[in-house]
């Protein structure tokens, strides 16, 4: 039935592959490359397609004495947080259980296989007139990978921003005693305490079986993205944050502009059919050459030449509707743009074609822009939490980083649309912030080729650090980079209720891993100290070896934030 050992499959998006290599099976996360870069090899993979399978599965694991985690089809976590640990481990594929969507619409809930992606749950709320009012920003996301890492839309009204804020009930798979099985079922409920670990729980709880979500009737959104200069941005944010109400920021800090996006709740019987076709599959070429073009202008190592790339970027988005379109012609012809929730707070598409290897009229495959096999799109993420009543004071402090350097330094980090901030409301998730948030995240150029210096990573550094050390920011749990989850102990403020829980479910540590011990600060850090581990994201410099010193880059203070220690070219 279900412990198969997969066949190699031809489809490039799907993480798992089997039959080449020293271990029996691996796994990749979406870009096809670990930030540890090494593959991660499984003894097994199991593909349940009920709850009876998946108990079979995780007591087989226990029985058997693996590490075991779970993935979902697409497994689009960076990190490597759904990797066993060692080879000899078990993984738990979802991508057969993702079929079962019940909505009970006197109660207002929506319980799903973990499986499910975003695209089916929300349609299927949709089509009974229901809304899950904040998800990501794509929808081809697991139900439990989203909540298991704490990803989020934006927005400070009613739960909030963040997907397990709306979660009211967890099935959960845990280890038991040889007695009992080598696994059982714990069900929680919206008054279980444990229900605030598990609707968080990176995996190292069991494995999430169902979730149920609360649900509200469906609204439409109606948003207009303008741009600004960033003078006032420090005094605007939490204006901009309960005056929309899933508006967020994306601030081109080189160019002390700020594109905003007002978006506001509007009743459902508002005229319009908007939608976001930011995902919308691409044809091959055009995701080559858009990355060809990136890796030519970022080797020259030509900090101007980078600043042209996003010269008017913000104008640019503004005028072209920035992936919105109006209705079905799927065209762009002004604000605002009115449209279901769902269809305007995630995108797709591109997952499915690329699946199911649907090309266009000319013949072209249609993927993703970051599927590793054409190659298309590589990069660093970096996204950390920061309380709200702090963000005045960090954004005065991002512009002090600023304009002590050549701003130009910093125009790297608008090719991928700039800094972006957005709102997550205060939880009760041990392993969430407890106050009011916005997560601050950066996206830039990753080279393919290991061990490569990254033009001015200073920069960006220098303003990751400052937000790591002085305001304690909470990294996003599926996206940064192993130097992020430093010293846990004390950014996660409830992180010892979570350990507690961890304890009693999961004594043996059969979910738990090298990785999750390090960023639930365990044992020791996440980062690894070697040659060039700077340059990779894997550790914050010590010495000059971690950064590239026979190409000039040496390990220094930051400029203006003299706590951080960054790879600067001398
Ligand atoms: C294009 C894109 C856009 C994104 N946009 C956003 C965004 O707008 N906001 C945001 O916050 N994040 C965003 N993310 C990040 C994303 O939400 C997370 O990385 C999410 O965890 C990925 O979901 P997944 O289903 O692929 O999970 P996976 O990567 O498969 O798993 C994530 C974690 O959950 C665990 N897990 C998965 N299923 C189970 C289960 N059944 N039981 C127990 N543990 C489980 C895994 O072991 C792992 O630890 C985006 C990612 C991509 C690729
Ligand atoms: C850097 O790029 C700019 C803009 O294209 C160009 O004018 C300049 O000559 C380049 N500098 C070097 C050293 O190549
Ligand atoms: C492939 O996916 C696309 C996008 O979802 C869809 O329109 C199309 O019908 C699918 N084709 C097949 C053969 O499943
Ligand atoms: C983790 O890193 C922090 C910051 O560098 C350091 O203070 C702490 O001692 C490290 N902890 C372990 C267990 O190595």
């Amino acid at each position: 039935m279900i412990l198969l050992l997969c066949c190699s499959s031809a489809v490039a998006i799907l993480p798992i592959s089997c039959g080449s290599g020293s271990s029996a099976c691996t796994l990749q996360n979406y870009q096809g490359i670990w930030y540890e870069r090494a593959l991660c090899g499984v003894a097994n993979v199991a593909y349940p397609t009920t709850e009876a399978e998946l108990v079979a599965a995780v007591a087989s694991g226990v029985q058997q004495r693996q590490k075991i985690k779970v993935v979902s089809k697409l497994s689009h976590s960076l990190v490597r947080a759904a990797c066993p640990g060692g080879s000899s481990g078990l993984l738990i594929s979802t991508s057969r259980y993702d079929s079962r969507i019940v909505i009970d619409s006197n109660a207002m809930t929506v319980t799903a296989d973990a499986g499910v992606q975003l695209q089916d749950l929300l349609a299927r709320l949709a089509a009974q007139n229901l809304a899950l009012p904040c998800t990501p920003y794509f929808n081809g996301l697991s139900i439990a990978g989203v909540i298991s890492t704490g990803s989020h839309g934006s927005s400070l009204l009613g739960k909030g921003g963040a997907v397990h804020d709306y979660v009211s009930g967890i099935t959960i798979v845990v280890p038991a005693s040889r007695e009992q099985g080598y696994a059982k079922v714990i069900k929680l409920g919206k008054s279980s305490p444990d229900l605030n670990a598990a609707k968080l729980s990176i995996g190292v709880l069991g494995a999430i079986s169902t979730v149920t979500l609360d649900v509200e009737p469906m609204f439409k959104r109606s948003i207009t993205k303008q741009a600004r200069d960033d003078s006032t941005l420090e005094n605007d944010v939490a204006g901009f944050a309960s005056r929309y109400a899933f508006g967020d920021i994306n601030w081109y800090i080189s160019q002390k502009k700020i594109l905003l996006r007002v978006d506001n709740k509007v009743s459902a019987s508002t005229p319009g059919e908007g939608r976001n076709a930011g995902n919308d599959p691409a044809p091959e070429t055009n995701v080559r050459q858009s990355r060809v073009r990136e890796e030519n202008f970022m080797s020259q190592m030509n900090a101007s030449l980078v600043c042209q790339q996003s010269l008017n970027g913000v104008e640019n988005r503004v005028s072209s509707g920035d992936g919105l379109v109006n209705d079905r012609s799927n065209t762009f012809r002004g604000y605002p743009v009115v449209g279901f929730n769902h269809q305007l707070q995630t995108a797709g598409g591109c997952q499915n074609t690329a699946l199911n290897n649907t090309r266009s009229a000319s013949g072209e495959r249609l993927t993703c822009y970051w599927d590793p096999d054409v190659p298309g799109q590589f990069y660093f993420q970096t996204s950390l939490a920061i309380p709200l009543s702090r963000i005045n004071e960090a954004i005065q402090d991002i512009k002090k980083i600023r304009d002590g350097m050549d701003p130009t330094k910093l125009c790297g980090a608008n090719i991928y649309g700039g800094a972006q901030l957005r709102f997550i409301k205060g939880s009760t998730a041990y392993l969430a912030e407890p106050e009011d948030s916005v997560a601050f995240e950066l996206l830039y150029f990753r080279d393919r080729r290991q061990n490569t210096p990254r033009l001015d990573q200073d920069a960006t550094d220098e303003i990751e650090q400052m937000l790591l050390k002085k305001y304690k920011g909470r990294p996003h749990w599926g996206k940064n980079k192993n130097a992020m989850f430093e010293d846990m102990g004390s950014r996660v403020t409830n992180l010892a209720k979570f350990l507690e829980v961890r304890q009693r479910y999961d004594p043996d540590g059969y979910f738990s891993s090298e990785w999750s011990d390090a960023v639930l600060g365990i044992k020791q850090n996440a980062s690894v100290y070697r040659d060039y581990c700077a340059l990779e994201g894997l550790c914050l410099c010590k010495e000059d070896r971690h950064c590239a010193p026979e190409r000039g880059f040496l390990c220094k203070p930051g400029l203006v934030f003299t706590d951080a220690r960054v790879c600067r070219r001398s």
